[in-house]
């Protein structure tokens, strides 16, 4: 695991983002839980990009299906049969590797081929198709008639109401049609936190265009969705493109360009999110398998067609722990012994918008600080702190990402003034305290 995530595993646990599911039990393999500020920062991601997909424009509708759809979804989709990984198992330690595995001496199968974890020879066998979704049962009985997925991607739930959505909201093509949501994926490789895990999010868009113009929809796809990650503000020069090559494309695409950020050390550059051009791939199989026509009526040229998708599917579980990478930063400052930690987060994504601090706990700093608070936490996340030397308490924010620190000290009680320190610059200003909501709303606003 690259340095810096071993840091931030241990930063996200003490101080509430992230803790490994079931962990009083010895943790569930690569899931992972969201405490406190982890839940804020995740929901504060996903909000900018519900409200940059979906409520910004007016040719994107919002969609919210189900996780467990009908089993033959996933056969139309070629999901039964191709989302699979060769793999092999050792048949003395019952371990399972994927079988390009290159820990893996000799070829799998053969008597010299020996286990990259107990060593034995000769006992991994030949490698067979794993199926990387995970089954379920619906209703009360557990036989083959009733096996359900659970899905590993949110985009079918999107084609097979593709529409339920274009005649209820009368949109014409282009449009496009966003959802967030789980997926389930059994990764035989899971790790280096949560950027690979067997439960985990998507933020999908699919955009249906008239066949013909998907390559120019596919590029201005794939230029905003870069814009939004650097919007961010993750560092420029850790992202970059991997345009696919035609042997690396998706059975479904016809195109298909990957947005990575430098996450460092052994990870190096990891997919944040894929834009992929699907075709008519996904319509064309959902109206052979379901009987049923989805075709779009384009009145004006009295035509019917299959549309094309244009499909941005991104990670926000990945794109987390890159804001957590791209911001986390050990510092010295100037004129104290003691260095800092801090997130420097986007401020409209950190978890909480300001901390308030009474200076001392007394001659009636603590009241005016809880009114300041109690005012303030209308309109943001503030977190309220009294404990410790002022100091301390600024480096418990910082290490949080609070981009925003209020002081109440003897003047304030005196003049209704309170200084507000910056995160990043460490500059402290002067300002009166019934201008805060104001000021801070200003501030998280550019
Ligand atoms: N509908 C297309 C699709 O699912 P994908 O490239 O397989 O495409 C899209 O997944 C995004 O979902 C990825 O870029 C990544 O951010 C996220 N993702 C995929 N598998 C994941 C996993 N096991 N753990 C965390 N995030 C994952």
């Amino acid at each position: 695991m690259p340095d810096v995530l071993e840091k931030l595993v241990s930063l996200a646990k003490r101080r509430g983002f992230v803790f490994q599911s079931s962990e009083i039990y010895g943790g569930t393999g690569s899931v992972w839980d969201y405490g406190p500020l982890g839940v804020e920062l995740k929901r504060n991601l996903q909000d900018r990009w519900w409200h940059a997909m979906v409520r910004a424009r007016d040719d994107i509708e919002g969609l919210d299906s189900a996780i467990l759809m009908h089993p033959r979804v996933w056969e139309a989709s070629g999901h039964v049969t191709g989302f699979v990984d060769p793999l092999v198992d050792c048949r003395n330690c019952k371990r399972r590797f994927r079988a390009d595995d290159p820990s893996i001496k000799g070829t799998p199968g053969s008597p010299d081929a020996q286990c990259p974890v107990c060593g034995a020879k000769g006992t991994l066998g030949e490698a067979r198709q794993f199926n990387l979704m995970f089954k379920t049962f619906m209703g009360p009985v557990e036989d083959t008639a009733a096996v359900v997925y659970l899905r590993p991607e949110t985009a079918q739930g999107t084609y097979v109401n593709f529409l339920n959505v274009q005649q209820s909201t009368r949109q014409k093509i282009p449009f496009g049609i966003a959802q967030i949501g789980k997926a389930f994926r059994n990764e035989i490789t899971p790790g280096n936190f949560i950027f690979r895990t067997r439960e985990f999010e998507q933020m999908e868009m699919q955009f249906f265009v008239e066949p013909g113009t998907d390559m120019e929809w596919f590029e201005k796809w794939r230029g905003w969705r870069m814009d939004w990650h650097r919007a961010l503000g993750l560092a420029p020069d850790r992202l970059r493109y991997y345009d696919q090559r035609e042997d690396e494309l998706a059975h479904y695409a016809r195109a298909a360009s990957d947005i990575q950020f430098d996450f460092g050390g052994t990870l190096a550059f990891g997919e944040l999110e894929g834009i992929h051009n699907r075709g008519a791939f996904d319509l064309t199989q959902h109206q052979q398998f379901s009987g049923k026509k989805l075709e779009y009526f384009d009145q004006p040229n009295n035509r019917r067609y299959v549309p094309y998708v244009v499909e941005t599917a991104c990670g926000p579980n990945r794109t987390l722990l890159a804001l957590l990478v791209n911001g986390y930063r050990e510092e010295t400052v100037a004129g104290e012994d003691e260095g800092r930690t801090v997130l420097a987060l986007h401020p409209s994504l950190a978890p909480i918008k300001a901390g308030v601090f009474p200076l001392v706990k007394k001659d009636g700093m603590p009241e005016m600080a809880h009114r300041i608070a109690d005012d303030l936490r209308k309109s943001f996340p503030i977190f309220y702190d009294e404990s410790g030397a002022i100091g301390r308490r600024y480096r418990r924010q910082d290490e949080v990402g609070t981009p925003y620190g209020i002081t109440i000290d003897g003047q304030s009680v005196a003049d209704g003034t309170v200084t507000i320190r910056d995160r990043d610059t460490l500059a402290q200003e002067r300002v009166a305290a019934d201008r805060l909501p104001d000021i801070l709303r200003g501030r998280l606003a550019g």
